[in-house]
């Protein structure tokens, strides 16, 4: 095994993860005591990280144990914690403005913004934007955009899809039927297809000999459930998240695509956990060249300073009329500030290449891992979001969240955070700034924590 090395690792500090007391410490410990009592029951805070500040790849909790971030705060943080030049932005335009009402009036920021995401997101056409505050909204957009375009009342979503939580995002997702208990009636003219899941192919078939039996699948359901002319859209996830990073075949989307032109759907792609050059291409669905109709964006935008979300449409589909949508703070101008910062480092220091590059060299040594581990059914994903389905048995398929949790709580006592995803998947999706010195280490973590669970179990 590779020699971990635990001091002096950071390019950006020289710090790196130490854990000096078991987490929760007594500090986060009191703190998640309070948090108990005050705070909504309805989040579901897995582990007890109680966070102090942080630096590039580095998050320090409240009892001084600094840890290495995996995970990128959930998928938000691509350029790290607390990027000075995203920092200097925001002071920058806190000293001169911190609100204006960009619903009623103008700002140029807005303009800007919209204008460099028009010119990144996928399609060589006319395209318009709307700001919101958030992923859900960003979403919520998009589905109430494709209804007032077509005047068309229905929706296709997929089995395992989680778009967010306000009630048409909510309406659109089936990752948990946590999601919907007790909040019915949602949105309704929503069919939900099945997910290209090749690793558990819904259909137990084969991929690549299935001749795509997910596709036969909706066109006959097109004939017997869903009359396609009343269908407005599809919204799918490029590579599905919070269901363990699900990527689709080859060709799946354009087969998807094809059908959206036959009958006139918007193809809508939720890039909220894929966007912004997470995946080693600036959107996801640029590995398959679909270009969408309809593109959201939240997570990272800002690059975790203030909320934002985005809905980049054609232009000849977001053509709802004034009035019809808008939100007070969307778009705000320290969002705006900060994600503006954000899309020139993403561009000065080709962090999609790097995003790439980095992400080549982890797929390949979890790949080694799944060949030597016993636990490991299957890694995949691309760029830098790779996931790891954990099994018992890598015959029966049959999955492994015991052992799943077991490993993410090791490499959390290690200094390490890595996530859940799905039923038992890893999630690891680092910051795309990652650098050769921190990615080693932190899989030689990763590495080493599975080892231990795999004594154990
Ligand atoms: C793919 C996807 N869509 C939408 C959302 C919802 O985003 P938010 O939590 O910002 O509303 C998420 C959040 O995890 C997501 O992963």
């Amino acid at each position: 095994m590779r020699k971990q090395k635990i001091t002096k690792t950071s390019k950006w500090n020289g710090v790196g993860p130490k854990v000096v007391v078991d987490i929760p410490g007594p500090r986060a410990k009191k703190i998640v005591e309070r948090d108990s009592k005050v705070m909504s029951p309805s989040y579901t805070r897995a582990e007890a990280i109680v966070a102090s500040d942080g630096w590039g790849c580095y998050v320090r909790d409240v009892d001084g144990n600094v840890l290495l971030d995996l995970s990128s705060g959930m998928f938000v943080l691509n350029y790290g914690y607390s990027h000075p030049r995203l920092i200097t932005a925001v002071e920058r335009q806190m000293k001169k403005l911190t609100h204006f009402a960009g619903t009623d009036f103008y700002y140029e920021s807005q303009v800007e913004l919209a204008e460099r995401l028009t010119k990144i997101t996928p399609g060589n056409f006319s395209k318009r934007v709307y700001f919101g505050n958030s992923g859900a909204e960003s979403v919520e957009a998009a589905f109430k955009c494709a209804r007032w375009h077509t005047r068309r009342p229905r929706i296709i979503s997929y089995t395992g899809a989680f778009h967010g939580r306000t009630f048409g995002a909510m309406s659109l997702s089936s990752a948990n039927v946590l999601h919907h208990r007790n909040f019915s009636p949602l949105v309704p003219g929503v069919s939900f297809m099945p997910y290209p899941y090749c690793y558990r192919c819904p259909f137990g078939k084969e991929c690549p000999d299935c001749g795509f039996a997910c596709i036969d699948f909706i066109r006959d359901q097109l004939r017997k459930v869903v009359p396609p002319e009343e269908v407005a859209a599809v919204i799918t996830e490029p590579i599905q998240g919070t269901s363990g990073y699900i990527v689709p075949p080859d060709g799946y989307f354009n087969e998807i695509k094809k059908l959206c032109e036959e009958n006139d759907w918007i193809f809508i792609a939720d890039e909220i956990q894929t966007g912004l050059g997470r995946t080693g291409k600036m959107f996801a669905m640029e590995h398959w060249g679909v270009v969408p109709d309809i593109v959201c964006i939240a997570k990272a935008l800002s690059g975790g300073i203030a909320p934002i979300g985005a809905t980049i449409a054609k232009a000849k589909v977001m053509d709802w009329e004034p009035g019809a949508h808008a939100s007070t703070f969307g778009g705000n101008l320290v969002a705006c500030a900060a994600a503006i910062e954000g899309m020139k480092i993403i561009e000065e220091q080709n962090l999609v290449k790097n995003a790439a590059k980095m992400g080549d060299y982890m797929f390949k040594r979890l790949k080694e891992l799944e060949e030597k581990s016993k636990l490991i059914g299957e890694v995949r994903g691309k760029g830098l979001l790779l996931g790891l389905e954990m099994v018992k048995d890598k015959r029966t398929k049959e999955r492994a969240p015991k052992e799943r949790n077991m490993l993410v709580e090791e490499a959390l006592r290690r200094g390490l955070i890595v996530f859940r995803g799905g039923r038992s998947v890893i999630r690891i999706a680092p910051p795309l700034i990652i650098q050769p010195e921190e990615l080693e280490l932190g899989l030689n973590i990763f590495e080493e924590s599975l080892r231990e669970v795999e004594r154990k179990v």
